[in-house]
């Protein structure tokens, strides 16, 4: 896989914010009174990514987080210009990803490739115990007259500048069970949501490894990582940001996720969004050096 000189990360929607937490030389926040108006936190996910390689440079939006009135507001607190943006990718398709979406394509005076699974337009349940919740649904045709350009891939898609999705993710390890609850409309059957949509997005840093931007690991983290490292090539990983979905999980699936973390012994962990308090906490105590709480505005330099 081609290497990166450098990305910038930051964090437009997530459902966490402190704006006492203390900067770094390579991770800055947004501090108190910084900017006109305050950042929106919520149940979902956003990152911009800006990759830069030579003299070229991208900006990805990952994931649209819940609604547009977040995203948008981030957005343009945080300086940002919609229409410097060059892509949209979904990490899959839940509604907490891809809900600031159409909002987003109307703010915008240009089109937009969307780079997403075909499975996460597939309507969308989950059974809770109020009750089934649902359809939720992935507008195609609203998206598309609002100038969205679909471009669907089950496999990995490796775009020019050295960032790549990573295509379905393999399912190897033995504790990664899929969570009971969502489900899915697929060839007009409603049946158990395996996840088969969700994808990461990774980046090979030069001299460093891999970078790997999870949305929610529906398929689990450990997966997610074997699989990256399989497509790509690359063994060191260097990062894992994003949702790492831990909240319901058993302390065991915890605890081998970390033991996991430590065998591959990444420089730094940022679980965002759905990874949980009990897990957040474990792995903020085991492997204290390598984590980093993450918050709506914070943006890694790497
Ligand atoms: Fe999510
Ligand atoms: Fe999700």
């Amino acid at each position: 896989m081609l290497s990166v000189d450098k990305v910038v990360i930051q964090t437009i929607v997530d459902n966490y914010i402190d704006v006492f937490e203390p900067s770094t030389d390579a991770i800055k926040r947004i501090s108190p009174g910084e900017l006109k108006e305050p950042l929106i936190a919520g149940h979902g996910l956003s990152f911009l990514i800006e990759i830069i390689r030579g003299n070229q440079t991208k900006k990805i939006l990952m994931d649209t987080s819940h609604s547009s009135n977040a995203l948008l507001h981030n957005l343009r607190n945080l300086g940002h210009e919609l229409d410097d943006i060059d892509n949209v990718f979904l990490s899959h398709g839940h509604p907490d990803h891809y809900g600031g979406l159409l909002g987003f394509l109307n703010s915008r005076n240009i089109e937009t490739p969307i780079l997403m699974h075909p499975e996460g337009q597939f309507p969308r349940y989950i059974v809770t115990p109020g009750g089934v919740r649902g359809p939720f649904l992935f507008e195609r045709e609203k998206i598309e007259e609002a100038g969205g350009l679909i471009v669907e891939a089950k496999n990995q898609v490796s775009l020019d500048i050295g960032v790549a999705t990573t295509g379905e993710i393999e399912r190897t390890t033995d504790f990664e069970k899929p969570w009971i609850g969502p489900k899915i409309v697929k060839d007009n059957v409603f049946q158990d949501d395996y996840f088969m949509d969700e994808q990461a997005l990774v980046l090979n840093l030069k001299d460093r490894g891999l970078i790997i931007l999870v949305g929610c690991s529906h398929p689990g983290i450990v997966n997610i990582i074997e699989h990256a490292q399989k497509v790509t090539g690359v063994k060191e990983v260097y990062g894992i940001i994003g949702g790492l979905h831990l909240t319901v999980a058993k302390d065991e699936v915890i605890e081998k996720t970390i033991d996991a973390f430590k065998e591959k012994n990444p420089s730094i962990i940022i679980p965002a969004h759905c990874t949980g308090f009990r897990a957040m906490k474990k792995i903020s105590e085991e492997i204290p050096e390598q984590f980093f709480v993450n918050c709506v505005g914070t943006k890694i330099f790497l």
